[in-house]
C-alpha cells in the first residue's frame, strides 16, 4: 500500500506515518517540519503554497491512501473566541487559511498524482465541532466554521470527481480528542478516558479510511466509523 501523509510533522501526522509504517505500507511524508528519525520517505517544504506543491508533485508515487492533517485551533497570538467581542479579522483569516482554504489547495494541485481508476482515499482530518447541526455549545467561532467550510469543500469537490474518479472517496474525519499540542490548552477539562493517544487516533482514523469506498465520497466521519451531521 502506498500512503501519503500531509502536515506529517504535528501530533497526528507522526503516528500515522508510524501507524502505517509498522503495517508495511511505503510511506511519504510531507511537512514544512525536518524529521529525520521517522520512518517513511521526508519531503520538507518551506511551506503549502501552489508553487512548493508543484515542486514537490513529480516526486510523489501514486497513493492508495492521502491523509492531510493540515489544521490549527491556536496559536501564539490567538486562542480560540469565547465570545463575539473575542471575534477578529487575523484569526478569522489565518484560521480559515489553514483548516479549509490549503486543504482544497492540497487537493487540486495534488490530484494529477491520484489513480483516476483505482481506488484512492483522501481523507482530510476535520472536527466535530465543525458540524453545524452538532453545534449545540457556541463558541469557537473561528475554527468551528473554517472545519464547516473544509466539510463544504471536500464535499461539493466529492461531487464534481465522482465523474473523474470514479473510485476516488473524499473524507472529512473526525479524529477524537488527541494529545497533541493542538488540544493541550484544553486537556485538563475532558473528562476522564476521553483524552486518546497519537497512537489510538492513528489507529482509528486508519480503521474508518479502510471501511471506505467510492460510495461513501463526500462523508463526515467521526472516529468510530459513525457518519457525523454537516
Ligand atoms: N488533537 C485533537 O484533539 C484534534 C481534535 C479534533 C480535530 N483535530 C484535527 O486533527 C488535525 C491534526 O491535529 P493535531 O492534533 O495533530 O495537531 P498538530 O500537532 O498541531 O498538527 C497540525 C498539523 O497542521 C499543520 N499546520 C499547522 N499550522 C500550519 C500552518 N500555519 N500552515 C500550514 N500547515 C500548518 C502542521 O503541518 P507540518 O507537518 O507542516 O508542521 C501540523 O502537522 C487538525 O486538522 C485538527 O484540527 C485534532
Amino acid at each position: 500500500m502506498q500512503v501519503l501523509v500531509i502536515g506529517a510533522g504535528g501530533g497526528l501526522g507522526q503516528a500515522l506515518v508510524r501507524y502505517y509504517a509498522n503495517q508495511g505500507a511505503t510511506v511519504q511524508a510531507l511537512s514544512r517540519q525536518h524529521m529525520s528519525d521517522q520512518p517513511g520517505q521526508w519531503f520538507t517544504l518551506a511551506d503549502y503554497s501552489l508553487e512548493s506543491l508543484q515542486a514537490i508533485r513529480p516526486q510523489l508515487q501514486q497513493p492508495d491512501v492521502v491523509i492531510s492533517t493540515l489544521g490549527i485551533l491556536h496559536t501564539n497570538g490567538f486562542m480560540p473566541e469565547k465570545r463575539l467581542a473575542d471575534v477578529n479579522l487575523e484569526q478569522l483569516e489565518q484560521t480559515f487559511h489553514v483548516n479549509a482554504v490549503l486543504p482544497i489547495l492540497l487537493l487540486q494541485q495534488l490530484l494529477p498524482v491520484l489513480p483516476n481508476k483505482a481506488p484512492c482515499v483522501w481523507a482530510q482530518l476535520s472536527a466535530k465541532v465543525g458540524s453545524t447541526t452538532d453545534n449545540y455549545l457556541g463558541g469557537w467561532y473561528s475554527y468551528r466554521a473554517s472545519k464547516a467550510a473544509l466539510n463544504m469543500l471536500l464535499k461539493t469537490a466529492s461531487i464534481e470527481l465522482k465523474r473523474t474518479h470514479k473510485q476516488l472517496c473524499i473524507a472529512a474525519i473526525h479524529p477524537g480528542t488527541t494529545d497533541t499540542q493542538l488540544s493541550k490548552p484544553f486537556q485538563q477539562r475532558l473528562p476522564a478516558g476521553k483524552l486518546y493517544t497519537p497512537e489510538q487516533s492513528a489507529a482509528r482514523i486508519a480503521a474508518v479510511i479502510h471501511n471506505l469506498t467510492a460510495e461513501n465520497s463526500g462523508g463526515f466521519w467521526h472516529w468510530d466509523g459513525s457518519a457525523l451531521p454537516y
